[in-house]
This record gives structure tokens, C-alpha cells and sequence, in this order.
């Protein structure tokens, strides 16, 4: 079974990111052959500095191996270091009928953030769908938001199947896998936890201070200490339930109903569990800091082996179309 996921390298990673994206790709990584890549073609369509660019690419690269992708396990590489998809991606596009991009909301919610309305951003879904298909992907593990791309992506493929492979499967239709307990984890005001929005916790705040203080901000009602309280839709607890077991999730529970303490108690649990979780992958970050020709040959070595995979499903495409 191959595993595939991508992530744009758009800026400091935060909760959402890491419980919806990286940690179950990080365990899928133990379970089949784990391909998993920082797409920095994607990020163009939002990040136009090449400084930063590239240090997004690096940072996101650390934050990666910190928390435990094995590149002796998955195969881990930057997205232009293998451009065989853009030539899969114009491959599509001439599959995929215009009314199923317009129906994508990711671009008007992006046109929406304020992003500019290029033609890349609109053809971005098939890019991903590229991104996918091209490594005969089986199992795509995302957050609840990439289901509509991932749609876009099954339908791609049983389009181009349709037409050049009269219903053998040429191009492999992969699934999703979005987790439940971490679909859509939510920010500091309660919506969805995203950088556009500013109302994320990263994953590797400056300081513990920092941190603290943004806990601290977490949306809650107004229920007096001493009374009761409702732990059926709390936020604080959506967040603690991510990093505890199901009895100490219970315990808060209990506690919530029981009343005698203030929100600030839970905050200041929640917050000492977030800074013990991501603890040591702070201090593996710090040591790979120190030998960045470490990063430099993980991605040399993963763009080397997800390149020759890519030119094979390519050849494949290219020979069903006529090339
Ligand atoms: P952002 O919303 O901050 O711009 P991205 O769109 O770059 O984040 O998302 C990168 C990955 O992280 C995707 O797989 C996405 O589904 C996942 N993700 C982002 N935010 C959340 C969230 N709040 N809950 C669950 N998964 C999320
Ligand atoms: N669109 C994804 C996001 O915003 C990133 C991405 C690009 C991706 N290509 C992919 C995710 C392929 C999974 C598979 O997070």
C-alpha cells in the first residue's frame, strides 16, 4: 500500500496541521510504503518572496523530521524537485471538465482571504490531483477541508481510466483517510484552527510563555468558578482530548460538571499537555539545527526515489494518451 500526503510550506505549523496531516502520516509511516512531500509549486500561489519561500521549504522540512517522519522509513521530498507532475497535472487538466473546478470552494475561499485570483490558484486541485496520482497512491491521509480536492482527484482519475484506458485502470483511484477525532480542530475562537484566520497554536511557539498566553485566550462561556459547566461542545476540551487518553478526558469532564474551578485550571492543563507532547520534538529540532546538510540530503535522496517512481506512472500516461 502506498501513503501519500503533501503539505505547502506557507508559514509556521500549528495544531491543525500537525493532528491533521503529520501525525497520521507520521504513524502511516510504520503501516506501507509512506511518500510524503512539501509542495512548494502549490505555495506560488500564495507566497511570492523566493527568501521565504525557501526558508518555509526548510523549516517546514525541520518541523517534519522533528516530530518524527524516519526518512530511513518514508520517502520525503520537495515537490519542484520532481517537475514530472506539472507535465501530469497539464496531462489532466485536459480531462477534467471546467464545471468540476468551479465547483471547488477551496479557491473561493482563498479569493475570499484575499489571495489573488491567478489561474494557478484555480487550477491548484489538479496539480494536487497530479501530486497523487503520479505515485500510484492508495491511502491519503488530510485534514476534513482536503476531502473536496481529494473528490476531485478520484474523479480525475476515473475520467482519464474512461477514456484511454476503456475501464482498465491506468491511473490507480486512491481514498482518503481523514480522522475523525481531528477532522477539524479548532482554533483559539472556536472556527476551524487555520493561519488565515489567526487564532492557531503552533507547534513550536517561541516560548512556553508565548504559549501559555495564547491558551490562555482560548474561547469559554462565562460560567462563574463555582458553578457547574457544560463540557459538550468546549473547545478546551476538543483541544485536551487530542492529547490525552480517554480517562483523563473523562476526568475533565467529571470536573467540568462537578463546578469549583474556574476556567483558568483547564487552561493551564491544556496547556501543560501541548508543551509536554511537542517537548522532545523541540529538542530533536534544536539538534537538527545544527547540521542542516542533514535536511539538505534527506530531500536530495527522497526527490531521487520519488522521481524514478514518477516517471514510470508518467511513461505510462504519456503511452495511453498517444505520446
Ligand atoms: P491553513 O488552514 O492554516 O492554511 P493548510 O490549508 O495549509 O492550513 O493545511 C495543511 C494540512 O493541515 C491539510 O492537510 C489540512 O487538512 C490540515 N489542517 C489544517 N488546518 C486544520 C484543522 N484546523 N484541523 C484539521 N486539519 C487541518
Ligand atoms: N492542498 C494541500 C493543503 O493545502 C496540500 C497538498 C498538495 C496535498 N498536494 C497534495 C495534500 C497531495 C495531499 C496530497 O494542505
Amino acid at each position: 500500500m502506498r501513503i501519500l500526503s503533501g503539505i505547502q510550506p506557507s508559514g509556521r505549523l500549528h495544531l491543525g496541521n500537525y493532528f491533521g496531516m503529520m501525525q497520521p502520516s507520521i504513524e502511516l509511516q510504520e503501516k506501507g510504503e509512506a511518500f510524503y512531500f512539501i509542495a512548494d509549486y502549490h505555495s506560488l500561489t500564495s507566497t511570492f518572496d523566493p527568501v521565504i519561500l525557501n526558508q518555509n521549504v526548510r523549516d517546514l522540512a525541520l518541523d517534519f523530521l522533528a516530530c518524527g517522519l524516519d526518512p530511513g522509513k518514508a520517502t520525503f521530498w520537495r515537490q519542484s524537485d520532481v517537475p514530472e507532475v506539472t507535465e501530469l497535472a497539464w496531462i489532466l487538466s485536459c480531462v477534467t471538465p471546467m464545471g468540476m473546478l468551479e465547483r471547488c470552494v477551496s479557491y473561493k475561499d482563498k479569493i475570499a482571504q484575499g489571495i489573488a485570483p491567478s489561474h494557478g490558484l484555480f487550477a491548484y486541485p489538479i496539480l494536487q490531483a497530479a501530486d497523487i496520482l503520479i505515485f500510484d497512491s492508495n491511502l491519503v491521509p488530510v485534514g476534513k477541508d482536503q476531502k473536496q480536492h481529494l473528490e476531485l482527484t478520484r474523479d480525475v482519475a476515473g475520467k482519464f481510466n474512461d477514456r484511454y484506458g476503456a475501464g482498465e485502470e491506468i491511473l490507480v483511484v486512491p481514498e482518503p483517510m481523514i480522522r475523525d477525532e481531528a477532522a477539524v480542530v479548532p482554533g483559539l475562537d472556536g472556527q476551524k484552527m487555520s493561519k488565515s484566520y489567526d487564532n492557531t497554536i503552533e507547534l513550536f511557539e517561541e516560548t512556553e510563555k508565548k504559549l501559555r498566553k495564547k491558551v490562555m485566550k482560548i474561547k469559554t462561556d462565562s460560567t462563574p468558578v463555582e458553578d457547574p459547566k457544560d463540557p459538550e461542545g468546549s473547545y478546551l476540551i476538543d483541544l485536551y482530548r487530542l492529547f490525552s487518553s480517554p480517562d483523563e478526558v473523562e476526568a475533565m469532564k467529571e470536573s467540568f460538571r462537578a463546578g469549583g474551578q474556574g476556567y483558568g485550571h483547564y487552561k493551564q492543563q491544556v496547556f501543560e499537555a501541548i508543551r509536554d507532547h511537542f517537548a522532545p520534538f523541540r529538542e530533536k529540532r534544536e539538534s537538527l539545527l545544527q547540521d542542516p546538510s542533514m535536511v539538505d540530503q534527506v530531500l536530495a535522496d527522497g526527490a531521487e526515489r520519488a522521481r524514478a517512481k514518477a516517471r514510470t506512472v508518467l511513461d505510462r500516461v504519456r503511452s495511453a494518451v498517444g505520446m
